[in-house]
């Protein structure tokens, strides 16, 4: 299989801030060109003109991943901008603490909605367009509380993260004969602002201090994995969940 000149073009979800915005700078900083999205319109292209206040290699769209149709006009504006799009990141979700006996069945539905269901309209969106090109590389955000159940957050994020993994299999075996991979990365707590908000000093303190290599986890590192897996050269890793984690948890 040939591999097409979009294959340095990236569109990441949730690209506004934090871990997203981490992967969109990773991404520009090894070559790709980078389209910014978020729901939020102004954070994405503050961020965006934050990476390249020229435009020409970064730019900011609008999206919602609840709506799919958001997901198909991104794809049309990042295939007339650049000529086509190789990487797609879905990062963007909710990250709820609610307690398990507190979280009504609206607020269940929220977060699977944005962070699960997302997911699934990117993969399938993209999915279908990398297929026909014949190229393809899909990285999934999901968590370490999809694995284990989670420490701080509600259990309507873990079940979507753990339900990310289980779509990332899906997605992977459907779409590996059309040179289209599908990955997932599993980060334990971050050193984010997100962490920072949902967690008070001294639970933050507890955190970290319960992190076997006793920090918290680098936000470019793992857009540095983004990297890795969205280069041409990963052909052979597909459907796979890359753990980091701080060795908070180890299969
Ligand atoms: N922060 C951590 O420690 C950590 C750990 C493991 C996994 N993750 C995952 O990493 C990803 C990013 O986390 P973060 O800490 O940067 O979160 P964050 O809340 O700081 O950023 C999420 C971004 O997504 C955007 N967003 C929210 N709803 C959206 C929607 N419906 N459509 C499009 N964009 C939307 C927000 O505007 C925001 O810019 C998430 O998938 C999260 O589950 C984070």
């Amino acid at each position: 299989m040939t591999t097409p000149a979009c294959h340095n073009v990236a569109l990441v979800t949730g690209a506004g801030r934090g871990l997203g915005f981490a992967i969109a700078t990773e991404l520009f900083k090894a070559g790709y060109r980078v389209a910014v999205t978020d729901a939020d319109e102004t954070r994405a292209s503050t961020a965006a003109t934050k990476l390249d206040p020229s435009g020409k290699e970064v730019i900011s769209l609008p999206l919602n991943v609840l709506q799919k149709s958001d997901f198909e006009s991104a794809l049309i504006a990042v295939t007339e901008k650049w000529g086509g799009v190789g990487v797609l990141v879905n990062n963007a979700a909710l990250t709820r603490t609610t307690p398990v006996f507190d979280i009504s069945p609206e607020e269940f539905s929220e977060i699977l909605d944005v962070n699960l269901r997302g997911t699934f309209l990117g993969c399938q969106v993209f999915g279908k367009a990398f297929a026909s090109l014949g190229y393809g590389r899909i990285i999934n955000m999901a968590s370490l509380a999809g694995q284990n159940g989670g420490a701080a957050t509600g259990a309507h994020y873990a079940a979507s993260k753990g339900g990310i993994v289980t779509l990332t299999k899906v997605f992977a075996r459907d779409l590996a004969a059309n040179g289209v991979t599908v990955n997932a990365i599993s980060p334990g707590p971050l050193d984010v602002d997100l962490v920072r908000e949902i967690l008070p000093a001294e639970k933050l303190a507890a955190v970290t201090k319960s992190i076997p290599v006793g920090t918290l986890g680098s936000p470019s590192f793992i857009g540095q994995l983004v990297v890795l897996l969205a280069s041409p050269a990963a052909v052979s890793m597909t459907g796979a969940t890359l753990d980091a984690n701080g060795g908070l948890y180890v299969r």
